[in-house]
């Protein structure tokens, strides 16, 4: 078999057979394939497409080109969820505690944000010293103590993705649904859990810019999910303004503690925190329906079972859980300021792709891999969609300790915001929900 052949049927819109997939992934991984080849292939499929049974056989040879993780040591079905990223996107620690608070089990490994999008990995490293790094038989040992783990995804995990995925990002192939389908399950399904939820973004602070795609994208990825043992289910989800007030890692887990408290400013989070961990109970079969789920997910919250359980996790992750009890201990940026409003009305939309490279531009993200992140950093939006201002009235809030930047930082908020003389229409919280 030969890389060049490969190429030039997959360029002429013919479907490859397992074996050629199975000699790419393999080439990919050992290095045999150049990456030149790598990325004339990656094109060709970005450009032609391909159909399930290629995307089927893509995402089992990435998530058999490394380690596949088996909880065998710990009791029970484990759940997993996934999201495809967006801006302030902060759901992954509330639902674990809130599930987790519930009896399910969960391992949760999650990678680091690079680019305008956050990683959750970096957000629970602005707890001091909270550990994220555990081996498996830790893992096993903390499951089983508490019910939940969350940490990053180790180096033997789907590195045929890894390899993929750094080539995708520069040469202009990320943005394919066979791609991102194949990527995403690979790590799902090496990482050994039971019961997937998937939580699709759909907008301009997402991968997927408009509901309709990112359907096509859930759609297949629950089939992938369920076709390999896994009992999956997505709901498609807004991310057409930043998720939640806070981004930027602390001042994001400094909201997360807020909604675990029962004090959340922000009703679209919330809403969307229940409603994922919804899900996971009643794949879990801890729930008749999905009305029942949501009461119990919401119990959790409100009872502060979920609050006592996130404290659990941090504890048992080495965390320092005094900053749990009070958030003034988080670090704090010597630059704090104000965006005011130069006219009444109401938000009609918050650029959510600029707040995150504001952010980053703030010191809460990397733009190389090797970036250090100063987690004191951010944005802080005092108005959403949708609500009313008053000329003269604070619509967002800075964090940084860059002060060459906050001329640029200040604009930038200011430019993401337009507010105009109508309110605006609701923009629903879910598109779809995709349970086979
Ligand atoms: N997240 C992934 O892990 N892979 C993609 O291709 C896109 C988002």
């Amino acid at each position: 078999m030969n890389i060049i052949e490969i190429i030039e049927k997959k360029k002429n819109g013919f479907e490859l057979t397992d074996k050629e997939i199975n000699f790419f992934i393999g080439g990919c991984t050992t290095g045999k394939i150049a990456n030149y080849q790598i990325s004339a292939l990656l094109m060709a499929i970005c450009i032609n497409g391909m159909t399930n049974t290629e995307i089927f056989s893509m995402t089992k040879h990435m998530a058999s080109s490394g380690i596949c993780l088996k909880w065998s040591g710990i009791d029970g079905i484990i759940a997993d969820k996934h999201s495809s990223g967006g801006v302030g996107d902060k759901t992954t620690p509330i639902v674990v505690s809130v599930v987790t608070a519930c009896g399910v089990k969960m391992v949760k490994m999650s990678g680091k944000g690079l680019g305008f999008t956050g990683g959750t990995i970096d957000k629970l490293s602005a707890i001091t010293n909270f550990r994220t790094d555990y081996n498996t038989d830790e893992i096993n040992n903390i499951v089983n103590n508490i019910g939940a783990y969350m940490g990053g995804q180790t180096h033997d995990l789907a590195p045929a993705d890894k390899k993929l995925y750094c080539i995708r990002d520069v040469t202009g192939t990320v943005n394919s649904i066979p791609l991102i389908a194949s990527s995403i399950m690979s790590k799902k399904i090496a990482s050994g859990a039971n019961i997937l939820v998937l939580d699709v973004k759909a907008g301009g602070g997402a991968f997927m810019k408009n509901a309709n795609e990112a359907q096509k994208l859930a759609e297949l990825m629950v089939n992938i999910g369920n076709a390999a043992g896994i009992k999956t289910c997505a709901v498609v989800t807004d991310m057409s303004e930043p998720l939640g007030c806070a981004v930027g890692n602390a001042l994001e887990i400094k909201e997360i503690i807020d909604i675990l408290k029962g004090k959340s400013k922000d009703k679209r989070l919330y809403n969307i925190c229940v409603i994922l961990s919804a899900y996971i109970l009643i794949l879990s079969k801890k729930a008749a329906d999905f009305d029942d789920a949501y009461h119990i997910a919401e119990k959790a919250l409100k009872s502060g079972q979920a609050f006592r359980q996130f404290y659990n996790i941090v504890q048992a992750q080495g965390g320092d859980v005094r900053l749990l009890e009070d958030i003034s201990l988080f670090p704090r940026a010597k630059f704090i300021g104000e965006i005011i409003s130069e006219k009444n009305g109401y938000v009609q939309n918050i650029d959510c792709e600029s707040i995150g490279k504001i952010s980053l531009l703030s010191g809460a993200g990397r733009i190389r891999a090797e970036d250090v992140i100063d987690y004191s950093s951010g944005v802080v939006l005092h108005k959403k969609c949708g609500d009313s201002v008053l000329k003269g009235e604070v619509i967002a809030e800075y964090h940084t300790n860059r002060m060459e930047c906050v001329d640029e930082i200040k604009s930038g908020i200011a430019g993401a915001y337009h507010i105009g003389k109508e309110k605006p229409e609701n923009i629903p919280l879910v598109y779809k929900t995709i349970m086979k």
